[in-house]
């Protein structure tokens, strides 16, 4: 069968792990996909996803900065993408219709509990920042019911928004909104969303959100400990996770989407680390 035609969509692309970690997909399962990277210049996301899906291109994920615009772009939305405000995944439906999902949310989930055995359900969760990064994970961490979840940020109102968001799908969780300095007990997971460590920042946060038994989860990668984790382990953190089983399971969960295949994560995430 000829292979059929994936890429991601971004600008910059060029450092985009999405074409290394979907080729590892396609081998694993022996699906016919071809997968590349395409930069869209800044003001021609639109063009440049049409453009894709009229020769014949199967399915596009979307990074930094088009995930919002991508979102805007399509026909219909997976309920997933409609809370997310941002797509990372879309694909035409049967009557060519462009469908935007969101696969972020699944990807840190399934990171946490699969591949670091932290199951959310009854824990005490602080998350770090409130932009669009945050936005897509809220959903589906709230559906794994943690008993607490607070979102802290720089700008508070940006926090009480998504709190005021969420608020139908907290079920049982608290969930609430606050400012950095704030917190000021352990939690049991910290995950960091800020983009803050790009401009060589940490989050202003006090170290007693951090006790001996606390897991963080930094959702940048790096080949290097990132910023943040490097913080929490100087102040006693058990265990801290970069983002990059995040990356590798939202790229599982879109070829799902995609092909109906579901691969295999654990041997795709050794391979990056070692690369
Ligand atoms: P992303 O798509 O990465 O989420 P974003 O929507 O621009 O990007 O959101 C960036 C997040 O990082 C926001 O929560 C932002 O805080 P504000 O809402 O107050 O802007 C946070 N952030 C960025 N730089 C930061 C810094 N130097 N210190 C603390 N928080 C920072």
């Amino acid at each position: 069968m000829a292979n059929e035609l994936y890429a991601v969509v971004g600008n910059p692309i060029s450092h985009s792990k999405s074409p290394r970690i979907h080729s590892l997909f396609a081998c694993q399962t022996g699906e016919p996909v071809e997968y590349t990277a395409i930069q869209a210049p800044i003001d021609e996301f639109s063009g440049t996803v049409r453009h894709f899906f009229e020769r014949g291109g199967k399915g596009l994920n979307v990074t930094v900065p088009f995930k919002e615009q991508a979102w805007t772009l399509a026909d219909h939305r997976t309920p997933r993408a409609e809370k997310a405000g941002a797509a990372n995944t879309l694909f035409l439906d049967q009557e060519n219709e462009l469908v935007a999902d969101n696969t972020d949310g699944v990807g840190i989930v399934r990171d946490l509990q699969n591949n670091h055995g932290v199951a959310l359900k009854g824990l005490k969760v602080l998350v770090l920042g409130a932009g669009g990064a945050v936005r897509g994970v809220i959903g589906p961490i709230l559906a794994e019911q943690p008993a607490e979840l607070t979102i802290a940020n720089r700008t508070v109102a940006k926090a009480e928004a998504l709190v005021r968001l969420f608020a139908k799908d907290a079920g049982a969780t608290v969930l609430s909104a606050c400012g950095f300095e704030a917190p000021d007990q352990p939690f049991d997971l910290i995950i960091n969303g800020t983009s803050a460590s790009l401009q060589g920042d940490l989050p202003p946060v006090s170290a007693n959100v951090i006790g001996p038994a606390t897991v963080v989860y930094d959702m940048m990668y790096s080949l290097q400990t990132t910023t943040f984790n490097q913080w929490a382990l100087d102040h006693g953190a058990h265990r801290v996770h970069d983002g990059l089983g995040m990356l590798v399971e939202q790229a599982a969960e879109s070829f799902f989407v995609w092909r109906g295949v579901r691969p295999e994560t654990a041997p795709v995430i050794e391979e990056l680390r070692t690369d």
